[in-house]
């Protein structure tokens, strides 16, 4: 779900609206962990049955969720979440912003690994190499869990607390350069 409505809002205090786009931030995340346990299911499965209706639902269910809800998250986060806290004075802060802009990046890179793959096996084909879905899928999902982890441990309160900010902590040259880099 796109939560960009909200990007360019710079309120006083955390809204009603800005909340919400937190939750569905907080909600993506545990879906992509209901995911990739389901991704584990799927890859027992292919073992034991090998390609079924149910691998092939299952293989689906995966491919539309990284496809389309992941890839809009990772969106979201950049340009609703990452500009402000890239602006901020803090450079430990600034460095954790980068690394996680860097995770999106590996977390593609290892999504279009396994994507084709998914994807046949979706339309019923049996050509996917198991031995290396398994290797994949605890790298895939041990970054995921680190990145979440440091978004909803220190960069998600930042944000909010960046956002809840009185207008005027942020005046002058500084405050302005990060209202328009959150509005770009
Ligand atoms: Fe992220
Ligand atoms: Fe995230």
């Amino acid at each position: 779900m796109s939560v960009t409505a909200t990007a360019s809002a710079a309120p006083a205090t955390v809204t009603a609206v800005t909340a919400t786009a937190f939750e569905a931030l907080d909600s993506c995340h545990r879906e992509v962990l209901k995911t990739l346990d389901e991704l584990a299911r799927l890859i027992d499965h292919l073992e034991d049955k090998g390609v079924d209706s149910e691998a092939q639902t299952l293989a689906a269910d995966i491919v539309k969720f990284f496809n389309e809800n992941g890839r809009q998250h990772h969106l979201d986060e950049e340009r609703m979440i990452f500009p402000g806290l890239l602006a901020s004075a803090d450079a430990e802060l600034v460095q954790h912003v980068q690394r996680l802009q860097q995770d999106h990046g590996w977390l593609e890179e290892d999504w279009l690994e396994l994507e084709p793959q998914l994807e046949a096996i979706s339309k019923g084909y049996s050509w996917y190499q198991l031995d290396g879905l398994r290797a994949a899928l605890p790298v895939f999902k041990a970054l995921y869990l680190d990145h979440i982890d440091l978004e909803e441990s220190l960069i998600y309160p930042e944000a909010k607390k960046q956002m809840a900010a009185p207008a005027d902590a942020g005046s002058g040259r500084d405050g302005a350069a990060s209202r328009r880099r959150a509005k770009a």
